[in-house]
């Protein structure tokens, strides 16, 4: 067993539903074979557990580990592409680097740097669009298995409109999505997860997301994840093309449930909104990619008020960043900008959004948070002797003051150690 000391800081009860941050400024978390046994104050932990050896997280915080709703395996080496919108974003910049991941050494290079991105940001679990090949889709899987991280991904499949070496038969991808389901969906121990990927409608023919049915039923407990509702033009075509909502360009193939994760979301009408609370399907959402593609402002509101879940994701590389930290910041920044639509968010929101909002779209009820019977996913948060974050952090009144400042100047530079099932990825 092992006793974790430090700032320990969560939120068990959404602050969407009134919750409190729950803070434990000298806390005791005891740890035994990956799972949370005790918490509570050092001192009363260490009394009932003297004899336990203690691991020193303090000055900084933990906090649980992060969880990315939605981040772009093949796209780590093409972050900061600046200007453009969507469909040309893709087509210039995204996809022909996509197509590069056919050769299975580059894809392993690229598996590395990417679960290596993803782990020194403190993010612990993930929901990962794989790659168009489906030797890279392994590439990831072994690389997440060997470091530790929980992820869940699949084969991007699409069979219209992108590039000719990107495309594949509805009926090939649902052989190879099969056939990749059966191999990586609960191994690992059940940190690794499968989900059926459809690149998004404007990409697939009614058939392909047909096959994209066919494939979630074959396999029972897989994922569904695509993107939604991101971009103006893209919107218009996909309504053009299957002459129904974009929404329901999914949900006619049955592909909304509550296993089902779509990205972006920025331009729902209302009868999506309700038609994805009825599904109990959930949103990523994904600020720093839809300020820097000029997407739109996300109507987090109208979600709350229809009852859509959401949580956070950074899509890169359209996103400009691995830290839910800086994605969160983004997510606050772009409500402050909404005028009478905007939902305020404290710091407690922000760090829900980060951890149990996500773990709660990704179904892993055992993480989000450091109760006692989850699993002990968490991220040390330290800053920089010196650094402005320290000074400013230091002079908070208090541990929620203090968390917002993290939110305002933290990133992966800060992340001092990082913990899945109670081994330690990071530090
Ligand atoms: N829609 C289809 N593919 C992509 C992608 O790679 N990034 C984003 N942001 N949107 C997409
Ligand atoms: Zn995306």
């Amino acid at each position: 067993m092992t006793l974790y000391r430090g700032t320990v800081v969560d939120t068990p009860v959404s602050p969407f539903d009134g919750g409190e941050l729950r803070v434990e400024e000298d806390g005791g978390v005891l740890v035994r074979d990956g799972a949370i046994l005790a918490r509570g104050s050092f001192a009363a932990v260490r009394d009932a557990h003297p004899d336990e050896p203690v691991d020193n997280l303090r000055g900084g915080i933990v906090v649980p580990g992060f969880v990315d709703t939605h981040v772009h395996y093949p796209q780590v080496r093409i972050i900061g592409g600046l200007g453009m919108p969507l469909l040309e974003w893709l087509d210039r910049r995204a996809l022909p680097e996509e197509a590069r991941l056919a050769d299975d050494d580059y894809a392993a290079g690229v598996a590395t740097d990417f679960v290596g991105a993803l782990t020194r940001a403190g993010t612990t679990s993930a929901l990962v669009f794989g790659s168009h090949f489906p030797g890279a889709v392994d590439r990831l899987f072994e690389e997440s298995a060997r470091v530790g991280l929980r992820v869940t991904a699949g084969l991007v499949v699409s069979d219209r409109v992108l590039r000719p070496d990107l495309l594949v038969s509805p009926e090939t991808a649902y052989a190879e999505s099969v056939r990749l389901a059966q191999r990586w969906h609960g191994a690992a121990g059940g940190r690794l997860r499968y989900a059926v990927t459809p690149r998004f409608s404007l990409s697939c023919t009614d058939a392909m997301l047909q096959a994209c049915g066919s494939a979630v039923t074959a396999v029972p407990g897989v994922f569904f994840t695509s993107h939604v509702n991101e971009n103006a033009a893209e919107i218009a075509a996909v309504e053009a093309d299957f002459g129904a909502s974009y929404g329901e360009s999914y949900d006619r193939h049955g592909l909304l449930a509550r296993r089902s994760v779509l990205a972006h979301n920025v331009h729902p009408t209302d009868a999506e909104l309700d038609l994805l609370a009825a599904r109990g399907t959930a949103i990523s959402h994904c600020p720093t990619s839809n300020s820097a593609l000029g997407s739109g402002l996300f109507p987090m509101r109208r979600h709350l008020e229809r009852g859509v879940r959401f949580a956070l994701g950074t899509d890169v590389g359209g996103g400009m960043t691995f830290s839910l930290l800086r994605e969160a910041l983004q997510a606050y920044l772009v409500q402050q900008c909404l005028g009478e639509q905007r939902t305020p968010l404290s710091a407690a929101h922000l760090l829900h959004l980060a951890t149990a909002a996500g773990a709660d779209a990704l179904d892993l009820p055992e993480v989000g948070d450091l109760s006692v019977g989850k699993r002990f996913d968490a991220v040390w948060l330290r800053p920089r002797d010196g650094s402005t974050l320290d000074v400013a952090a230091s002079n908070a009144g208090d541990v929620e003051d203090a968390l917002g400042t993290y939110f305002a100047l933290a990133g992966s530079a800060d992340v001092a150690g990082v913990f899945v099932d109670g081994q330690r990825v990071v530090g």
